[in-house]
């Protein structure tokens, strides 16, 4: 008996906690890709998971774009994507990655932030990103490195792993695109060329333990879901350990986490 997977492993519940735990960051991470991805006056753009809007409000910023579609899984997000927008190019609506509501060819540049390492057939969504892009436009990704270039979650997920035997932390560290070379051989198998694989590093800085972790005990995400998600007793051992770890003998205060992103960029041939 075959089962259709799920569209979307991310669980997405609260705009401010998600812009909390991860869209203060993936703002610094956004024009570093369009930097890698590239972008022109006049172009129609496609950001595929958009989360609360990241990626979409930093296109038309680095150029006089025609028009920028956003689509996301998670209809809290496009809610809030579409109340923060005041730019008539911009148009936000639910899709999934894998079924976009595109026509072939109707964009210049499809682009996907820290969506793909979250979401089963993460392939049938490059497929599609390819398939709503013109000849000779491009197609551009990041995850995040979560194996071996997000300490900040890696911090969590070690100390998870070691005491709580059902924790996901060997699914969360090992995921979808993440493995050395594996963007550039599904942008490969997706039949795009000219492609590129690189690395993107931004920081993350947090003020103190709280701006750390509180972030995580609201549910949002993966890491979020797991927190939020155990008995008050095994959170408190969590936090306690995760406290020293990110203290590590100091005395609290801020704290800076190097973070990388992979990130991919391949042409529509033709
Ligand atoms: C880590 S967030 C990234 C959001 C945004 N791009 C950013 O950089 O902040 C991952 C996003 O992927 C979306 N997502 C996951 N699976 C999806 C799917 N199958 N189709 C569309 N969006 C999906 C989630 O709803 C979530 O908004």
């Amino acid at each position: 008996m075959s089962t259709t997977p799920p569209a979307s492993a991310f669980t997405a519940l609260d705009p401010d906690a998600y812009d909390q735990l991860m869209g203060r960051w993936s703002r610094r991470l956004a024009p570093l890709l369009i930097g890698f991805g590239g972008i022109a006056d006049g172009e129609r753009v496609l950001d595929v998971g958009c989360g609360t809007g990241s990626l979409t409000f930093a296109l038309p910023e680095a150029a006089k774009v025609a028009a920028v579609e956003a689509v996301d899984f998670a209809a809290v997000y496009v809610a809030r994507t579409q109340a923060r927008n005041t730019d008539p190019r911009i148009t936000v609506r639910e899709a999934d990655a894998r079924d976009l509501p595109f026509a072939t060819g109707s964009f210049d540049r499809a682009y996907s932030q820290l969506v793909l390492h979250h979401m089963p057939q993460a392939e049938r969504a490059v497929t599609e990103m390819r398939r709503v892009v013109r000849p000779g436009g491009t197609v551009t990704a990041a995850v995040w490195d979560a194996f071996g270039g997000s300490q900040n979650f890696r911090i969590m997920w070690d100390i998870a792993g070691v005491i709580d035997p059902e924790s996901p932390a060997p699914f969360a560290l090992l995921r979808p695109l993440t493995a050395p070379g594996e963007m550039a051989a599904t942008w490969k198998e997706a039949g795009l060329v000219d492609v590129v694989q690189t690395d993107l590093l931004i920081r993350m800085d947090f003020a103190c333990f709280d701006d750390f972790w509180s972030p995580l005990l609201s549910g949002e995400g993966p890491a979020g879901k797991y927190v939020a998600g155990l008995t008050e007793d095994r959170r408190a051992t969590l936090t306690g350990l995760v406290r020293r770890a990110y203290l590590s003998n100091r005395p609290d205060g801020p704290r800076s986490f190097p973070t990388i992103a992979i990130a991919c960029r391949g042409t529509v041939p033709g």
